[in-house]
């Protein structure tokens, strides 16, 4: 789909469009997503679980949305939670009440969807601690994702659909829990009282979960306006990101397609979210970061610190090998570059075009993303150097009239990249986007 024929209406119309982070995470998808959703009839999670999240604006009411897509903000959508979710039960009920219990009837939930326990958030702790003291840790948030896709990929978790029939339910999750504690010598835990706490949402959630194949292919057939929201970024996927220093679910266009039962000729669109310049939080290696005063000036200016836990992010700049195979997993069609705003005053912008073998002096081929654990001992960025610029463009309502060094700056990526970006981020707030064509 050519985009730039269309107004955003017609992007979504009759059409499934895919959101997806292209770097590690906080990219800031929230926006396109939200100003997208309008168009939308049905808006999807395939990956993950409370480990991501955006936050969204609607009628300057902010909403921090962790497991649910944020079609529940709006009263005529319907919002799916897909196949390769985990999903803390009680926490999506507490995001569920605090928005309007209302929104339970435009939800549905695959029953093929794993359940998150507390157990897995305990054992989760347990790793992490084990891992700290090996100085060995990856940062992970401690809600459990980890713990449960390993239940999952072991064949011992327990899906949405079980909690249908709750006495069979209970058998399953008397096994889990009985398993689990042994494995990994937990000698407390109350199990009863989670029980309980299962029953009501045996209760309450029963009806809404659903076979999500027949659900999503019966919609599309119906030219329905589908939105699917990717969570956490392509270089957190458990396969094509900086491994072990990722999230446990596949967060690249091949979750979709697991994630909720269709194919990829299904997906009309692919949006990659790519951040003007670099963050991450938690360990890994991180090429361009930077360790000084200017990465001080972007966290600062960007505001990167964790959401739930307001860790300082890692700042660094901007880094076209990884984008380059990025593009390659995703598919990515149009661009959405965010935060240009957060570059403004900076002298100098540096965009890593290449990496350099340190010991060959070769370039890393193009597509191709460093393999090692430890990749700063074998490589070493190559940049290009570009003018900054000292307005605030957060106002600018065109590209047009954005400072000549902005502009060469974005128009340079695109060249790199090959992809077009549609719409640049110039501010924290919804109205702060230009439509670039
Ligand atoms: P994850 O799903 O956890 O990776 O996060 P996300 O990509 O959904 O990030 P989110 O949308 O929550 O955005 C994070 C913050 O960035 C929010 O406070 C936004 O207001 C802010 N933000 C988004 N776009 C821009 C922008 O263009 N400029 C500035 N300054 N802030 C922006």
């Amino acid at each position: 789909m050519n985009i730039f024929d269309h107004n955003i209406k017609d992007v979504a119309k009759g059409n499934v469009v895919a959101i997806l982070g292209a770097q590690w995470g906080d990219e800031g998808k929230g926006k396109i997503i939200d100003i997208l959703s309008k168009h939308s009839n049905i808006i999807c999670r395939f990956n993950g679980g409370a480990n991501a999240g955006h936050t969204i604006s609607v009628n300057d009411v902010k909403y921090a949305l962790h497991l649910l897509p944020c079609g529940v903000l709006y009263n005529n959508i319907i919002n799916v939670l897909g196949n390769c979710m985990v999903i803390h039960v009680k926490t999506l009920i507490n995001e569920i009440k605090k928005i309007d219990n209302n929104i339970l009837d435009r939800l549905y939930l695959s029953d093929k969807a794993h359940i998150l326990f507390d157990i897995h958030q305990t054992i989760d702790s347990i790793q992490e601690s084990k891992k700290l003291k090996e100085g060995k840790q990856i940062g992970t948030t401690k809600k459990g994702i980890g713990p449960c896709y390993s239940s999952k990929v072991s064949r011992i978790g327990i899906r949405l659909g079980e909690l249908k029939n709750y006495e069979n339910f209970k058998i399953k999750y008397n096994e889990l829990i009985e398993n689990l504690m042994d494995l990994y010598n937990i000698t407390e835990y109350n199990k009863e009282e989670e029980l309980n706490q299962f029953y009501n949402y045996h209760k309450m959630l029963k009806d809404k979960i659903i076979d999500v194949v027949s659900f999503m292919n019966k919609n599309i057939d119906n030219k329905k306006n589908i939105l699917i929201e990717g969570a956490n970024a392509a270089m957190l996927d458990i396969d094509f990101g900086t491994y072990p220093y990722v999230t446990s679910s596949s967060t690249t266009i091949g979750g979709i397609f697991s994630g909720l039962g269709i194919h990829h000729k299904r997906l009309n669109l692919v949006i990659g979210v790519v951040k003007s310049y670099l963050t991450r939080v938690g360990c890994g290696p991180f090429l361009t970061e930077l360790c000084n005063a200017t990465g001080e000036y972007l966290r600062k200016n960007g505001h990167e610190y964790g959401t739930t836990t307001n860790r300082p992010r890692r700042c660094g700049w901007l880094d076209i090998p990884m984008l380059l195979y990025v593009k390659c997993i995703n598919c990515i069609d149009v661009i959405n570059l965010t935060k240009l705003d957060v570059l403004s005053g900076l002298k100098e912008i540096l965009l890593c075009v290449s990496y350099k073998n340190k010991i060959t002096g070769q370039l890393l081929e193009e597509g191709c993303y460093p393999f090692e654990e430890n990749a700063e001992e074998t490589y070493e960025p190559v940049y290009e150097k570009f003018e900054g610029w000292e307005e605030d463009i957060s106002e600018h309502k065109s590209f047009n009239t954005l400072p000549e060094n902005a502009k060469k700056y974005v128009l340079s990526i695109e060249k790199y990249l090959k992809t077009p970006i549609a719409w640049i981020g110039v501010g924290p707030n919804r109205k702060n986007m230009i439509t670039k064509n």
